[in-house]
């Protein structure tokens, strides 16, 4: 009998036939919703998504007090991490996604105040594909992602590039979405990922489709300790996560050796 290969990890939005194909349907939504970005993750997560960002800059905090510390935050979208990440150090910032709409939102907000305690002026904005970044080896001490990673159309190779630029002794780290485990909290936040959220998501966005793939892309990814386990695959250290908000957000660290 025939084997049956396992479904491949991925999140692809549906219909695609390669990684060429699904990197560029994953562009294309997220420049079509560029304009609303901002407004629907702050009224989605309930403001939440403005804790997360400025937890994950407390913890990195070692790396982001010394200024000649260089950081990449990388599928930055609208900047949002990247500005957390300016706000509580002295390290210089670089955010890069493949959207060139997002990116210019991003630019947009540099030097703006906002309710996070403003968007410090400093952080340069790059268009580049994760998948292929236009940095040397060893170029950076911290590299971060915050719900960008699960996009990628291919993980090993994502964090391989990651792994490439960053420095002997560096640091990455991924802050995602993912499904909380069964019991009434996990289940409430399911009703409201598939329920709820797509219908406001779509109708505020214009695109229904970008907000019922964001469900649907955090069920299909790896649950915390599978990420965990990937990053470790592909050579770094001392890997660990945390699950915050009722274990509906992971946050993963590890270092290169
Ligand atoms: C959900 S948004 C997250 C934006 C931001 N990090 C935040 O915290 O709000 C995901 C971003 O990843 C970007 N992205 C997805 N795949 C990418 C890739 N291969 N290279 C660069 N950016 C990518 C998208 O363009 C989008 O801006």
């Amino acid at each position: 009998m025939a084997e049956t290969a396992a479904p491949a990890k991925g999140t692809r939005p549906d219909d695609v036939q390669s990684e060429a194909d699904a990197s560029r349907k994953v562009r294309e939504m997220f420049t079509q919703i560029a304009p609303r970005y901002d407004f629907l993750n702050h009224l989605l997560s309930l403001e939440l998504d403005r804790l997360w960002r400025a937890r994950a800059a407390r913890h990195l905090l070692p790396i982001l007090e010394r200024p000649e510390a260089r950081v990449l935050d990388l599928c930055c979208g609208t900047g949002d991490l990247a500005f957390a990440l300016a706000r509580v150090g002295s390290a210089q910032i670089l955010g890069a996604d493949f959207s060139h709409a997002m990116l210019l939102r991003a630019q947009a907000k540099d030097g703006t105040s906002n309710a996070s305690g403003g968007n410090p002026p400093g952080v340069r904005f790059f268009e580049a594909d994760a998948l292929r970044l236009p940095f040397g080896d060893a170029s950076f001490h911290l590299v971060t992602s915050a719900f960008g990673f699960r996009n990628l159309a291919n993980y090993a190779d994502g964090l391989k590039e990651i792994h490439r630029v960053l420095k002997p002794g560096g640091t990455l780290a991924i802050l995602e979405f993912t499904e909380p485990p069964p019991g009434f909290a996990g289940d409430l936040y399911r009703w409201y990922c598939r329920k709820v959220l797509p219908k406001i998501g779509g109708l505020l966005s214009g695109n229904p489709r970008a907000y019922k793939y964001l469900p649907a892309s955090v069920a299909r990814f790896f649950r915390p300790d599978e990420l965990a386990s990937l990053i470790g695959g592909v050579g770094f250290d001392s890997v660990a996560y945390q699950l915050w908000t009722l274990g509906s957000v992971a946050f993963h660290t590890g270092v290169k050796l």
